[in-house]
């Protein structure tokens, strides 16, 4: 096999059909069930969108009654997962701490647990348990960020919708519907991106027929790297290293003389740049606003200007995102955690999806190691590879 038949990365290899999501990186334009994000990121609640990247429609005003009622009933951290949660050191990086509140959740669903067989579950079980994770994470995530700080947890509140109640578990006051709604916007631009690294970790681990937790857990590993995921919390540690935007031209030319990524620019897919930016990006400037804070973007417009002139790389979301969320008041590291209880819609959409036209992810690997050699005296058993072929032979 040559170079050029190995697919490094997979990069342009197109792995199977999907109906969740569209990027298309010539019009850079991104649909969720055939809706352009930014409409639906100006229209709706992030309940409504979940339930369309799952059910592939947007919901009747009875169906978000219903999937509300159904998360605000899941919303409270569960007594077992925040024991887990405390057993960790608080020094533990929250994505391995969201990872491990997952599979706390999975292990303790006895549904389908008595066999390996069952493991996979039915659409049905599998739509439950979707809606059940993505109601249990924003306890976790907030739960997380005040354990770090030292605070108690805060309670959901029923009478809020999903964005304000996860911005009151975290910070224990209602926020601002300035910020409520650049939140909402958030969670909906993270929520779904086709077949990138997380989700088709997610569906090589559901091909196999495994169970949906399992495939999220899988997926939460692949997000924590700074080339997917991670990018948004290494955005906001590059903004405080630059400090101010008079320092952006001094920084950009040593950090690309050291051949350094600069985080938050660059996509496999978009080379024009990421369908998701503009409207994360009117999101934040609606928080610089309310915080009063000219500096940001001073700083934001600076780098972006600067390092797209000179490299012709444009950002990705996570360079509006990861400002947006310092402003709100979330801790860095934070930031990815955030991105899975946005994009654990996504994922469990494509676990579904895999689950009901599946086949086995096995790709084949061109062998570079070195050629067939023996170990230094093994002589083989002549006789009893003789007689296990016999018996082999007698049982057909
Ligand atoms: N900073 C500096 N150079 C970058 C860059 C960045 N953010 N992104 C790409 N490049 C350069 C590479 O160094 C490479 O240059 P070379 O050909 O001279 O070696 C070229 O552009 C192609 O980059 P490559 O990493 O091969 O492209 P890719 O499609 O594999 O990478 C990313 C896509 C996202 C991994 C890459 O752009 C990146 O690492 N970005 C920073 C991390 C990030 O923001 N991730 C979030 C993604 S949503």
């Amino acid at each position: 096999m040559t170079d050029t038949e190995i697919k490094k990365g997979l990069a342009g290899v197109v792995a199977d059909y999907t109906a969740v999501s569209k990027v298309n990186p010539e019009t850079n334009s991104l649909l969720y069930r055939g809706y352009p994000v930014q409409e639906l990121a100006a229209t709706q609640p992030f309940e409504a969108v979940a339930y369309l990247l799952w059910n592939g429609e947007l919901p009747t005003d009875e169906q978000l009654a219903a999937l509300r009622a159904e998360e605000r009933a899941h919303r409270a951290l569960a007594d077992n997962v925040k024991a887990a949660i405390d057993l960790l050191p608080l020094d533990a990086h929250p994505m391995d701490e969201v990872r491990t509140a997952v599979s706390v959740i999975g292990a303790s669903d006895t549904t389908g647990a008595g066999s390996v067989l069952d493991a996979a579950g039915s659409p049905e079980e599998n739509l439950a348990r979707s809606v059940r994770l993505y109601a249990a994470l924003p306890a976790i995530v907030a739960y997380g960020q005040r354990r770090r700080r030292g605070e108690e947890l805060v309670a959901p509140r029923d009478d809020l919708d999903y964005a304000a109640n996860f911005l009151w578990m975290t910070f224990g006051e209602e926020s601002h519907e300035v910020v409520v709604d650049a939140f909402n916007r958030s969670m909906i631009l993270y929520a779904e991106h086709s077949f990138n690294a997380s989700t088709f970790t997610a569906r090589v681990i559901t091909s196999t027929l495994s169970d949906l937790y399992s495939a999220v857990v899988g997926a939460i590993g692949a997000l924590k790297g700074p080339l997917h995921g991670g990018a948004n919390e290494a955005v906001l540690h590059i903004f405080n290293e630059i400090g101010s935007a008079e320092n952006v031209t001094a920084w950009l030319d040593e950090a690309l003389g050291a051949k350094r990524k600069i985080m938050g620019f660059g996509h496999r897919v978009y080379k024009r740049g990421d369908s998701r930016v503009p409207t994360m990006h009117q999101a934040l400037l609606t928080l610089i606003e309310h915080y009063d804070r000219p500096d940001v973007l001073a700083l934001y417009e600076a780098l972006e200007g600067e390092f797209v002139a000179r490299k012709g790389i444009y950002p990705n979301l996570d360079y509006p995102s990861g400002p947006a969320y310092d402003l709100i008041g979330f801790d860095i590291l934070t930031f990815t955690p955030l991105f899975i209880a946005s994009r654990v819609t996504g994922w469990t959409a494509h676990i579904m999806e895999q689950t009901a036209s599946n086949a086995l992810i096995r790709p084949l690997s061109a062998y570079n190691g070195p050629d067939e050699r023996h170990v230094e005296g093994y002589v083989p058993d002549e006789a009893a590879l003789a007689a296990a072929q016999r018996a082999e032979e007698a049982a057909d």
